[in-house]
């Protein structure tokens, strides 16, 4: 997958050169989008794009493409890249200028689009399950624009995965807020759970699959954040993410959850999330 995309041209990846005074270089100062692509087809696209737009927004950086811009230009890289299954990567930064925290005028902004190999999620996730611990949320509070300022979710996750675990469940004001890089879910008597949509989580494109999953099947689920000892409790956690889809957290800060192996309600969340990936490309 060596081709990429930067600023209007198609590229190999040696030869896509960004300045040093990039902004996203210098100020961590962009935006970016990761988007599943299933056999040559994006998942979920309309929805990554409008995210796209609304970080965009957040931060007061101009969109350099309309909407059908991207999709042709994604279109054009998923082919260059082999097709097949793939993960889109988009970035979006304010651009290149003299380092100054003040925004500068008249600059366009840097568009750099890449594709990874999709990895398969991990068929011992799907049999056993995987391990979180919880730790303090450090991010800024501004959690739904998807920032490529990472620094605090790469501390959080490190963190993790030096304790052996998959994914750290952040805690802010004795709430579950999402994982580092993923939302979070709790199963409470058969009812999901999920932090609503402000600026303490990123608006997950997989969480809004696992909604209308949800709804249309019938299993309870209330948009509301639960607190840590709820958590501690839960019949079930689930984290999702476009990459990992929807995993359950069998283990929690070394405690097994739901027994040590994936619960029912992510049984069937699962099985039907197989159904709808088929539907959702585009
Ligand atoms: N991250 N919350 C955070 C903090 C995330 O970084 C992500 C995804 C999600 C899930 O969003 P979505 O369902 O739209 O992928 C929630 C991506 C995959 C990443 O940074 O690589």
């Amino acid at each position: 997958m060596d081709k990429v995309y930067l600023n209007g041209e198609f590229l190999t990846a040696d030869q896509a050169k960004v300045s040093v005074f990039d902004r996203g270089f210098l100020l961590g100062d962009g935006v970016y989008e990761v988007i599943p692509v299933y056999a040559g087809k994006c998942f979920q696209l309309d929805g990554h794009l409008l995210r796209l737009q609304t970080s965009l927004n957040g931060v007061r950086m101009k969109n350099p493409h309309s909407n059908s811009e991207w999709q042709a230009l994604i279109k054009q890289l998923i082919e260059l890249n082999g097709g097949g299954d793939q993960s889109l990567y988009l970035q979006v930064t304010r651009g290149v200028a003299p380092r100054d925290h003040i925004f500068p005028e008249g600059v366009t902004p840097t568009a750099f689009a890449m594709s990874n190999p999709l990895q398969p999620v991990p068929e011992k996730y799907k049999t056993k399950g995987a391990a979180a611990i919880t730790l303090a949320d450090i991010r800024w509070q501004n959690c739904n624009i998807k920032a490529i300022t990472l620094l605090p979710n790469s501390l959080l996750k490190q963190q993790a995965h030096e304790a052996g675990a998959l994914e750290a469940l952040l805690i802010r004001d004795g709430y579950l807020t999402e994982g580092a890089a993923s939302n979070a879910y709790v199963v409470i008597q058969g009812t999901i759970y999920t932090a609503p949509k402000d600026e303490k989580v990123l608006p997950g494109i997989t969480r809004d699959v696992v909604i209308d999953i949800a709804k249309a099947n019938n299993l309870p689920i209330i948009e509301q954040a639960v607190t840590e000892q709820q958590l501690k409790q839960a019949d079930e956690i689930w984290i999702s993410s476009s990459t990992k889809e929807v995993v359950a957290i069998t283990q929690l800060d070394g405690e097994a959850v739901a027994g040590g192996v994936p619960g029912p309600v992510w049984q069937k969340m699962d099985a039907l999330y197989q159904q709808y990936k088929l539907k959702g490309v585009a």
